[in-house]
């Protein structure tokens, strides 16, 4: 995987739904870049830095059900401008990779096509709050949300396996976002926010087939990221 050398100086975002693996493949990703010698910064949202883990603790929090969206939507962006100027842009201008679990997708995705706010607002928004700092490229990880309530359930044992823990699965329905999310139409939103934007930006996003065994899913990742980004390497 010499290739992944390439990939230094770059900023690439896994994105998904709940429950679609993105996770699992990251972290993976992660441990290939590090036996490869690539340096790597890794990034989760909403958090990843001190002041986000408490707007994330915010955010999440049961207690808070009567936030509005427009709220929800300012923290995630306020996390996120916390993160780019205390993380990414530093790493990105050291020469690393950054590896971002979500971004803006998420919020287009969750707060726009499903949530109902104007995806232009949000373009405004995330362009103060990463002050032009954006991914070279977006992988999403689509999965149809019957899929995912298999998975929730346990009933697809191979994927439970592929996410490394049972208890990971329980607590995946377990904050207010899930909540929203356990929604069977706004889930088919949600899902639908990705693909739109992908479709909208065929450059910056690329999409895998994430219902796929995570084996199968991790050589598409491999090979979509290598040919977007690697391509002469
Ligand atoms: P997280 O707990 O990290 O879940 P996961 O492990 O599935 O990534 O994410 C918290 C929730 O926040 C998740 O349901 C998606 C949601 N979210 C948004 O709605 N908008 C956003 O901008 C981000 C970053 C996350």
């Amino acid at each position: 995987m010499g290739w992944l050398r390439a990939l230094e100086g770059r900023f690439i975002v896994f994105d998904g739904p709940d429950g679609s693996g993105k996770s699992t493949q990251l972290a993976r990703f992660v441990a290939a870049c590090a036996s490869a010698g690539v340096e790597v910064c890794e990034v989760r949202e909403p958090g990843g830095t001190a002041i986000g883990e408490r707007v994330r603790a915010i955010l999440l929090d049961r207690h808070h059900e009567g936030m509005s969206l427009r709220c929800e939507m300012l923290l995630y962006m306020a996390s996120r401008a916390q993160l780019v100027e205390e993380r990414i842009r530093p790493a990105l201008a050291a020469g690393r990779l950054v590896l971002a679990d979500r971004f803006v997708s998420s919020t287009l995705a969750y707060q726009g096509t499903a949530g109902g706010l104007s995806l232009e607002d949000i373009h405004a928004v995330a362009g103060i709050a990463t002050g032009g700092t954006m991914p070279d490229l977006t992988v999403v990880f689509d999965v149809d949300p019957q899929t995912i309530i298999q998975r929730t359930r346990g009933e697809d044992s191979r994927v439970v396996r592929g996410r490394g823990s049972v208890a990971g699965m329980k607590d995946l329905f377990s904050d207010r976002m899930e909540d929203k999310s356990a929604d069977a139409e706004f889930r088919a939103k949600v899902r639908r926010g990705y693909l739109d934007q992908a479709a909208a930006q065929p450059d910056r996003y690329a999409v895998v087939d994430a219902t796929k065994p995570p084996e199968e899913v991790w050589e598409q990742v491999v090979k979509t990221v290598r040919a977007r980004l690697a391509p002469g390497a």
